[in-house]
């Protein structure tokens, strides 16, 4: 019997069932989305994500004008074009052991994230603790572990970066102050953007954060200039201490401060994309999209939710799947973040311990949150990656179903308490299939082409052994251990 001599030698000799994800090979393997969505004139930051032995290089054909390539790194930067259309490129990675291509558009128009936003959020591991060090280490990681090369590109600060609310959190011009631990957001973002990354951040509507802080009511328009002049690409806008300022609960008032920092943002010199955090409160699902987002949680938050019988992402994950009809690209229904790794129980908001989950949950987790095209957020722990998170988070072909351009959500084709099956239409007219064991014991799943909307079976993949099954239908009729998850794609 091998002895244990670490954390690699150790997964060597788990079940085959617990490392799903075969290695990436060598040779140049080129993921990430077909599209990437963008304003006329406005900054693109592109770090085209690769797999396969470094180094590596990059040639990119068709590129417009205003865009360059750094050719050692795969970092797209400039503006997009000043006229909206839609421009393909073709990138190429190539290393000692051969060469890839692929196929890219920059949609220039007047819609961002195209296909659901991919990265990390410091909340469930940081929480009142992050610093600019926490975020920076984290961009870092996201790059060392090659989760970069997958396609994760946001690096999001949530609450706490600014000071606590009241007096003393702004200056004498208004302008919003950062707390001791951020001394310079500017450096930060830039920072992030070197790595060919993306850098988020997150305030309320209201005069204070969830967690106390500075919000941005009554400067909601100084403060979304500063987070543009920092360079911030993402924010995080949460209801939180909004509750005081709106009327009541009708629609107007649940949207107004939705619309007015969409407004705010769409004047601004850069793209900020627009993640919606009110927990889902008059079906924001309906009007999100029109109300200027990209993102909305549609429910409330992952970390506090109870578990059950079965652990509080599967309840969540359900909430967030019967609004399927409504995401579609530029327009995703987002469940929360992924709690996998190491993260800190949000009630008490503890230092990180290493999920309870078992493996099959954490592959259900990661499968239902692909299918339902949500944004795909990890908020575990950065510096403390282990290959088995990494094992979850980074298979190509889970990871293509998510960002398929198609840009539908998986509906729910069956569920009982034991069991139940997530069907999502991809672009090239396949169906990826999610078939779940939410029971206590192995049981038998069948799925039949019928139920997927198919006429006939032309292949089956496994997705996350990515392993071509062959045409039978009996593919499709799988023993799955108490929660377990098997995914496939069917041509
Ligand atoms: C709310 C949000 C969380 C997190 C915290 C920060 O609870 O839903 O995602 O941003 O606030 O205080």
């Amino acid at each position: 019997m091998p002895l244990c001599l670490g954390l690699l030698a150790c997964t060597a000799w788990l079940p085959a069932q617990e490392l799903r994800t075969p290695s990436a090979p060598s040779q140049p393997r080129i993921h990430g989305p077909e599209v990437y969505g963008v304003r006329p004139g406005k900054p693109v930051i592109y770090r085209i994500p690769a797999t396969g032995a470094r180094p590596m290089t990059y040639r990119v054909q068709g590129l417009p004008a205003s865009l360059r390539l750094d050719a050692s790194t795969g970092i797209i930067t400039g503006d997009a074009p000043p006229s909206p259309g839609r421009y393909a490129v073709t990138l190429r990675a190539t290393n000692s052991k051969g060469s890839a291509r692929r196929a890219l558009t920059f949609v220039v128009g007047d819609k961002l994230a195209l296909t659901p936003p991919m990265g990390w959020n410091s909340w469930y591991t940081h929480y009142n603790r992050v610093t600019d060090r926490t975020m920076r280490a984290a961009a870092d990681a996201m790059i060392a572990s090659g989760m970069a090369d997958y396609g994760y590109s946001y690096v999001n600060v949530d609450d706490c970066w600014m000071r606590l609310a009241g007096e003393g959190a702004r200056d004498a011009q208004g302008q919003l102050l950062t707390n001791e631990h951020f001394p310079d957001m500017q450096a930060l973002a830039g920072y992030i953007h070197a790595k060919g990354l993306k850098a988020g951040l997150y305030t309320s509507p209201g005069p204070a954060t969830c967690a106390k802080y500075e919000g941005a009511y009554g400067h909601e328009e100084q403060d979304a200039r500063l987070f543009a002049e920092w360079g911030f690409d993402f924010l995080k806008y949460d209801w939180c201490g909004y509750s005081r300022i709106a009327k009541d609960r009708s629609l107007p008032e649940l949207k107004k401060p939705y619309e007015r920092m969409s407004a705010i943002l769409q004047t601004l010199n850069r793209d900020i994309v627009h993640n919606f955090c009110q927990y889902g409160m008059g079906d924001v699902w309906k009007w999100g999209e029109a109300a200027g987002g990209e993102c909305w949680r549609t429910t409330g938050d992952l970390g506090l939710e109870k578990d059950t019988r079965l652990p509080g992402f599967y309840s969540i994950g359900f909430k967030n799947a019967a609004a399927w009809e409504y995401a579609r690209p530029g327009a995703w229904n987002d469940p929360d973040y992924i709690l996998i790794g190491w993260y800190g129980d949000a009630r008490g908001m503890r230092v990180p311990q290493k999920a309870r989950l078992s493996a099959g949950e954490q592959y259900s987790y990661m499968s239902m949150w692909s299918l339902m095209a949500a944004p795909l957020i990890f908020s575990g722990d950065m510096e403390k990656l282990d290959p088995f998170t990494l094992n979850v988070l980074c298979n190509a072909e889970v990871l293509a179903v998510n960002q398929d351009v198609l840009g539908r959500q998986a509906r729910i084709v069956r569920k009982t308490e034991e069991e139940f099956i997530l069907a999502k239409p991809l672009a090239d007219g396949s169906v990826a299939v999610g078939l779940f064991n939410i029971g206590e014991n192995q049981r038998t799943l069948a799925v039949t082409a019928g139920e997927l909307g198919l006429k006939r079976v032309r292949g089956v993949r496994d997705v996350w052994r990515q392993r071509e099954l062959g045409r039978s239908l009996e593919s499709l009729r799988v023993q799955l251990p108490p929660h377990g998850v098997e995914m496939f794609r069917v041509r």
